[in-house]
């Protein structure tokens, strides 16, 4: 399962070299987890899966620690119970943005600020205070000159807007028009973006079978299923692009333009409840592994082209601690040891079309089983004599903790030393080579330095590439598309 973070390199070359303005894809992470891993821990989580942007749900101070340094760009939260007093008092946001913001720049990149969750349809009694505590952050930033760095905004729900199909009648309840006019202009003003938590799953579960299940999952459809905004004639490969959409139209419908939408949130659970039969690992899998193929293109929806969608997806770690239905603790990408929770790369096939016969690599392959994988892995650091020290517990290639991981090290590291003499990368059919440099992080395949890399990198320094697309900010393991090099990874 783990392989893909080897290949990830890939995304990471591209996430460098490609297209500079290219979408990016992040990661939330909620806390509500029993054995939530220590700030450090979930860090090098971060990095073995070479996840480039997160989004925290407060301004933990150990997280925002543990991040500094490392390339990944840091969107924090006020919380909807600081919203109130940020918003009375200037001086309350001032503190905020010091002691949160200003005391971690510039090692830790944090370039947004996200404030409250939801409040104007999970606090509404709140929202009158909300544009304040907008602005009173923002003036906080422009005395600490972070401003340009820094932006403020606050993510809604669906729920803001009245009737979301078809896209181009949407509009936002006319109740809560005249504060989303002064949200709408405190964006324009500030030159910042909307945020946007958009939910296929939930949007396709309420419909009751009015959309199909494909067109929640980024799957195509069959042309008389085609969905077509009437008034536009645009269609709709995706609810996800069609939910974006209904917002473009909203935030027009309110005479405003040229605020770029992010998505805060959105995901699908990998299990639940016997009445969530949709809340699936297959569905989820599906799920974001087209999302990000979707995000990675770099197009907007129907009515944006132009306008990439970046995205955060709901979430790192499955937050066990939450209440409600048993969807609600299921949507983590990994388990809190790193191992990931559905398969997020592709098979052997997809892989090998991206390596060429002078591959200098050596990895497992994904799908190797875990008898024959652990056999491969002693005999490597057995007889083998590859040096398996990183691979231990509190190494730097140690995490993610899995099989494959700790093989592909190995192997490479055998690799590296071996083939000059006549070693091959085999291993009982268990490894394949490729071109792509699999180390991340801390961890290198560097032989030469004993397997370690010096640790300030966020990953390799890529070589060459071909790729041209996007730099997507999560890689939890390869798509090599068959033809060009595509920098989509999970
Ligand atoms: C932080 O992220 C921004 C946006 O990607 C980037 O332009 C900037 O160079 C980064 N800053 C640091 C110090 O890494
Ligand atoms: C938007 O502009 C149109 C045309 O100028 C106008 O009729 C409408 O009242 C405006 N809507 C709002 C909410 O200002
Ligand atoms: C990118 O995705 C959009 C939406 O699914 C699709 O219409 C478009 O054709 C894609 N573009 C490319 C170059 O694949
Ligand atoms: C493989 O890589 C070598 C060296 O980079 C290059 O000369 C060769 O054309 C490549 N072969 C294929 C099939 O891509
Ligand atoms: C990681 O944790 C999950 C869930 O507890 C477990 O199923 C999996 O076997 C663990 N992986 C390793 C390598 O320990
Ligand atoms: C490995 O380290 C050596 C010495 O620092 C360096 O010259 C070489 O480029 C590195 N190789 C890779 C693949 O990073």
């Amino acid at each position: 399962m783990m392989l893909r973070i080897w290949l990830n390199a890939v995304l990471l070359i591209c996430g460098h070299f490609c297209n500079a303005t290219g979408a990016f894809v992040g990661v939330n992470i909620g806390t509500d987890v029993s054995n939530m891993p220590s700030a450090p821990d979930i860090v090098a989580i971060l990095r073995a899966h070479q996840i480039t942007h997160v989004r925290l749900y407060d301004a933990n101070a150990h997280m925002l620690n543990a991040l500094a340094k490392t390339g990944i760009e840091v969107m924090v939260s006020v919380t909807n119970k600081e919203v109130l007093g940020i918003g009375e008092l200037a001086s309350t946001a001032a503190a905020w943005v010091n002691k949160n913001v200003a005391a971690y720049a510039p090692s830790t990149n944090i370039t947004s600020i996200s404030v409250g969750s939801e409040v104007l349809t999970t606090l509404p009694h709140a929202a009158p205070i909300l544009v304040p505590a907008m602005s009173n952050l923002y003036k906080a930033l422009v005395a600490s000159n972070l401003n340009y760095q820094v932006k403020v905004s606050t993510p809604n729900s669906m729920d803001v807007v009245s009737r979301s199909f078809p896209p181009s009648t949407a509009t936002f309840n006319t109740e809560l028009n005249s504060i989303m006019i002064q949200i709408l202009q405190f964006l324009m003003n500030t030159k910042s973006f909307y945020m946007l938590n958009a939910y296929p799953y939930y949007e396709y579960v309420k419909s009751n079978g009015i959309f199909p299940l494909d067109y929640a999952l980024f799957k195509p459809l069959a042309p008389v299923k085609q969905i077509v905004d009437p008034n536009t004639l645009f269609h709709y490969n995706s609810m996800f692009d069609a939910l974006i959409d209904a917002t473009y139209n909203s935030i027009a419908d309110l005479n405003f333009s040229g605020i770029p939408i992010i998505v805060t949130e959105t995901g699908w659970p990998w299990f639940g409840g016997s009445n969530e039969p949709d809340a699936t690992s297959g569905n989820a899998e599906v799920y974001i592994n087209n999302l990000i193929r979707r995000v990675s293109n770099d197009s907007g929806p129907p009515s944006q082209p132009a306008v990439p969608i970046n995205t955060y997806i709901y979430e790192l770690f499955n937050e066990d601690k939450r209440p409600g239905p048993i969807s609600e603790r299921n949507w983590g990408l990994v388990f809190t040891n790193g191992t990931s929770v559905y398969d997020l790369g592709l098979a052997d096939a997809e892989i090998s079309t991206g390596v060429n016969s002078s591959s200098s690599f050596c990895i497992a392959r994904p799908s190797a089983d875990e008898k024959s994988l652990q056999g491969g892995l002693n005999w490597a650091c057995g007889h083998g004599q590859a040096n398996c020290a990183a691979v231990q517990k509190g190494q730097p290639c140690y995490i993610p903790d899995t099989l494959q991981n700790h093989a592909s090290y190995a192997y490479n590291d055998y690799y590296q030393k071996m083939r000059g003499s006549g070693g091959t990368c085999d291993f009982g059919g268990t490894a394949t080579t490729t071109t792509v440099d699999p180390s991340y992080g801390s961890c290198s395949s560097n032989s030469t330095l004993g397997g370690l890399f010096p640790s300030s990198a966020l990953g390799p320094v890529g070589q060459s590439s071909d790729s041209t697309r996007t730099a997507v900010g999560l890689h939890f393991g390869t798509m090599v598309a068959a033809a060009a090099a595509v920098c989509l990874v999970i």
